[in-house]
């Protein structure tokens, strides 16, 4: 694995890649998943594998991720930070609601708490409204919210998710911010900009969907790249990522080991000048 992160503010040294446990629940995010012990087994050796970084939440099946990383890993390595989200419910009918009331909030910090098995979060993401993409609305009381859990003792540390640079920008207006997730890509690069400021100024920037997601990335570059350096498109894609700034940590989603593996794998890659031309030209 390359150097690890550390974002200003904090003292956790994320290696680069980590691991997004979406992927984990039954289809559509909702339910158990098929292969329990499957989902064990991925989650196990991502930690062999030294991935000291899991992006949950407790809305993703709901509350049946978080229980099967609590079943996998608790009680949790020291150097193992757990990410999570608020700011979601999902209703009755799977759909995602946001729920951002301050009780809404505290309730899901609870949920996590309980179904991780940890007296308190390392690191909380403010998940905003906009299952599209950012809406732009002020998020300033949610977090207002977030900052008494912090000073309760149970959060560590506040990150943001699904933002643009002015719901950052407000958000810093209230408390330290230690990592960004929003959706970003070799095909998806809204962020461009901001991962730079970021970057400046010393923050992680956690790109969700690193593969495409439900539409998993495909190009001819892609594709070319792949076969020059005889790795997987998918590789290719993480590499790039990696390779686009070092405040970049990436979260891959699968609930595969093989597909686990070669994505760890993937932090070994080195893309030329031309090949990264070629792909940031996607
Ligand atoms: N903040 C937010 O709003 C938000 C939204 C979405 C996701 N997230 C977080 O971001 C994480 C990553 O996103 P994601 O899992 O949705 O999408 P992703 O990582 O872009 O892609 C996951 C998809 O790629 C496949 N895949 C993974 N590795 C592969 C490989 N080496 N070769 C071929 N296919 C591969 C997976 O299938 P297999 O299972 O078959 O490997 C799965 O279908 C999530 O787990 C979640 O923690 C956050």
């Amino acid at each position: 694995m390359s150097t690890p992160f550390t974002p200003a503010n904090s003292a956790i040294a994320f290696n680069r890649i980590g691991y997004g446990a979406m992927q984990l629940a039954g289809p559509h995010v909702w339910g158990p998943p098929k292969d329990r012990a499957a989902a064990v087994a991925v989650l196990r050796e991502a930690i062999e594998l030294g991935i000291n970084h899991i992006d949950t939440s407790d809305f993703y099946g709901p509350h049946v991720t978080n229980q099967i990383i609590r079943e996998a890993l608790h009680p949790y390595r020291d150097d193992l930070t757990i990410v999570t989200k608020i700011g979601f419910l999902r209703g009755a009918d799977a759909s995602w609601q946001p729920a951002a009331s301050p009780q809404q909030l505290r309730d899901a910090v609870h949920d996590n708490l309980r179904n991780l098995g940890l007296d308190h979060l390392d690191v909380v993401n403010l998940r905003a409204p906009g299952l599209e993409g950012p809406d732009g609305s002020s998020i300033a009381e949610s977090l207002a919210t977030m900052l008494r859990l912090k000073e309760e003792g149970l959060i560590r540390h506040i990150g943001l998710s699904n933002v643009d640079a002015q719901q950052v920008a407000e958000a810093q207006r209230i408390t330290d911010i230690v990592c960004v997730q929003n959706h970003y890509n070799l095909a998806h690069r809204g962020d461009d900009a901001l991962i730079d400021t970021l970057a400046a100024q010393g923050i992680a920037y956690v790109p969700f969907f690193p593969l495409g997601g439900f539409s998993p990335l495909q190009s001819d570059a892609l594709t070319q790249a792949a076969a020059a350096l005889e790795a997987t498109p998918m590789q290719v894609a993480l590499a790039w990522l990696l390779q686009r700034s070092p405040n970049i940590l990436v979260i891959p989603g699968t609930s595969s080991v093989a597909h686990l593996r070669e994505n760890v794998a993937a932090g070994t890659l080195r893309l030329d000048v031309a090949t990264l031309a070629a792909l940031t030209a996607i």
